[in-house]
């Protein structure tokens, strides 16, 4: 079978086909000989790879609850899977293996319209399996609320990415996937901001989401902040490149929402590695202040790093990623979270009224102008906080970007004019 598509697919969403309509059907060899070769109307469906068809219009599954499967059958098109005309040269017929070996599913049509519409999803469908095949599956890289993220490693070219699997069926909000997504393919056309993760390409099945990330090596911020204390020049520069392409989020109409030590990864292991900001899993588009939902209901982020504004009110805005940033560049510094307590309640509590210190030991040995640069970032009120504009003019960043000469970090000084 030839392909209908470039597997090294041009578009970022690619999404399975999902089509249904009756077909009339023929059995090969059933028992009954006067029965040989009779075609019967059934609902036919193609949900991702799952081909499937019914006798009366409904789902497979349906079925199979129902204990109704003996007039309905189901195959998965694997990357082996052939479609050929029909044996009997019905011009709108034709038949389907699933995979060498399997006996042929035998269908017809009743335009060549709907024929062509078929075959097209079937191959595509076949297409993207194809595509997927090239590629085998790896460690697992780390996983959270929205899903496992996996080594994945093109075979021929031995080019190596990481795939984040979503199963929707299992979010508790399956809208915000749909909103990854957008933002994604936003992020993908818009920016090439060094310190965000790149997307290449998002394939969507029925139930399943497969997002494709350039490889990140160099593990999360969280499990460096865990091992090694940070000099104030290295929390300098990375609380820089974290604001600088928080900021760029901006620029293009994004907020990120859940910024914190796990979605912030290097892209390799040595000391120069470019933290990554990634996981867009809670983002929103952002247009102005008046567009904001006012939802007093709705608490959101992770206690720790989710402002004041959102954990009381519901409410997001620019400033709100700029509390987290504040967040992190005080772990950077000292090595715990400012708002620390046993129980979220307590986290949430404490980050609402503000109640968090810089007295103590591990606080003398840091500079002042670091010190108000937290104070500045984690202020209560989002109209009184720190802007990016004003973090990347901040005389603790600004001293510390010019001893920056790393490739990078050059980079990054280009990304903040
Ligand atoms: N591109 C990547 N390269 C390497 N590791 C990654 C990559 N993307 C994510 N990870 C790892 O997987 C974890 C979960 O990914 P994330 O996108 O944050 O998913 P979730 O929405 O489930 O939190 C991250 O915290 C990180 O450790
Ligand atoms: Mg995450």
């Amino acid at each position: 079978m030839t392909a209908a598509v470039d597997p090294e697919f041009d578009s970022f969403i690619v999404t399975a086909p999902n089509i249904s309509s009756w077909l009339e059907r023929r059995k090969d060899n059933p028992s009954r000989i006067e029965l040989r070769g009779i075609w019967k109307q059934r609902w036919v469906m193609l949900r991702g790879r799952r081909l499937t068809y019914t006798k009366l219009q409904g789902d497979w599954d349906r079925d199979l609850e129902q204990g109704t499967v003996c007039d309905s059958g189901r195959i998965i098109l694997t990357p082996e899977a052939r479609i050929d005309p029909d044996d009997e040269g019905n011009a709108w017929g034709f038949k389907i293996v699933a995979k060498p070996g399997d006996e042929p599913w035998h269908f017809r049509a009743s335009s060549e319209e709907e024929k062509r519409h078929w075959l097209t999803a079937i191959r595509n469908c076949v297409d993207i399996s194809i595509w997927l095949q090239n590629y085998q599956i790896g460690a697992v890289l780390g996983g959270g609320a929205m899903g496992v993220v996996r080594e994945w490693m093109n075979k021929k070219t031995q080019e190596k990415r990481a795939i984040k699997v979503i199963e929707i069926m299992k979010l508790k909000k399956p809208e915000n996937a749909k909103t990854e997504i957008e933002i994604l393919a936003h992020l993908s056309k818009n920016t090439t901001h060094p310190n965000l993760i790149k997307c290449h390409r998002v394939y969507e099945e029925v139930n399943k989401v497969f997002l494709i990330f350039d490889l990140c090596t160099g593990g999360e911020l969280y499990e460096r902040i865990v091992q090694e204390r940070f000099s104030e020049k290295e929390a300098s520069i990375l609380i820089r490149k974290l604001s600088s392409a928080t900021g760029e989020l901006h620029r293009i109409g994004i907020l990120h929402l859940d910024i914190k030590p796990e979605n912030i990864i290097f892209q390799s292991p040595e000391d120069g590695g470019q933290p990554i900001l990634t996981d867009f899993g809670l983002s929103q588009w952002w247009k102005s202040e008046e567009d904001t939902p006012m939802d007093a209901q709705e608490c959101f982020g992770t206690p720790g790093f989710a402002s004041p504004e959102m954990l009381s009110k519901g409410q997001y805005y620019p400033a709100s990623d700029v509390f987290a940033i504040g967040a992190i560049l005080y772990m950077l510094l000292v090595g715990f979270q400012p708002f620390r307590a046993k129980e979220a309640e307590e986290i949430i509590r404490r980050t609402v009224k503000g109640d968090y210190t810089m007295q103590g030991k591990d606080w003398d040995r840091i500079s002042h102008d670091a010190k108000v640069l937290v104070q500045r970032m984690l202020e209560k009120n989002p109209r009184k906080r720190i802007t990016i504009a004003e973090i990347l003019e901040d005389p603790w960043i600004k001293a510390c970007e010019k001893e920056d000469g790393t490739k990078a970090g050059k980079k990054n000084q280009l990304h903040d004019r």
